[in-house]
């Protein structure tokens, strides 16, 4: 049997404690281990971007990062984005108004990525929110309506909309 590491990690706000295969991904261990379906796998190697989860902060591909690197660190996943009572924030809800998904395979990830920019950058440009889920893959939607859902969330988070 490989080795295993003691893990300590804050998911959504609530603190995990596990002992894990060490090569058990990120990805594994929030579906597998905590039930956290709503983080995807698509490609399993990094290129598709719909496992895409926040680490202290920022978007990474849970599917290549190690269980055993998110110690003693916060994970956000799409579960943590809607606010306690269950609603959806603003951001999922521009997603729904602008009929920003199809299949919805590829959701989760652009969810966390456009989080991700409209906590750094409340105005993003055109160009910024291309930049930000340029790295995430949709086969269904061509984009339009995702662009627009985000740029209606950020002027929504700024009180204008
Ligand atoms: S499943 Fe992780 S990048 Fe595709
Ligand atoms: S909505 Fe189907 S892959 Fe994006």
């Amino acid at each position: 049997m490989g080795s295993r590491h003691d893990l300590a990690v804050t998911v959504n706000g609530r603190r995990h404690e596990r002992t894990v295969p060490a090569r058990t991904s990120l990805a594994d261990f929030l579906r597998d281990d905590l039930g956290l379906t709503g983080t995807r796998l698509g490609c399993e190697h990094g290129v598709c971007g719909c496992c895409t989860v926040l680490l202290d902060g920022d978007p990474v591909r849970s599917c290549i990062v190690l269980a055993a690197q998110a110690h003693d660190r916060d994970v956000t996943t799409v579960e943590g984005l809607g606010d306690p009572a269950g609603g959806l924030s603003p951001l999922q809800e521009a997603f729904c108004e602008t009929h920003a998904l199809q299949c919805g395979y590829c959701t989760s990830g652009m969810l966390i990525a456009a989080e991700a920019l409209l906590r750094e950058t409340a105005e993003p440009t055109r160009e910024e929110i291309d930049a930000a889920i340029g790295g995430n893959l949709c086969r269904c939607t061509g984009y339009v309506q995702i662009r627009e859902a985000i740029a209606l969330a950020a002027t929504r988070r700024n009180g204008d909309g």
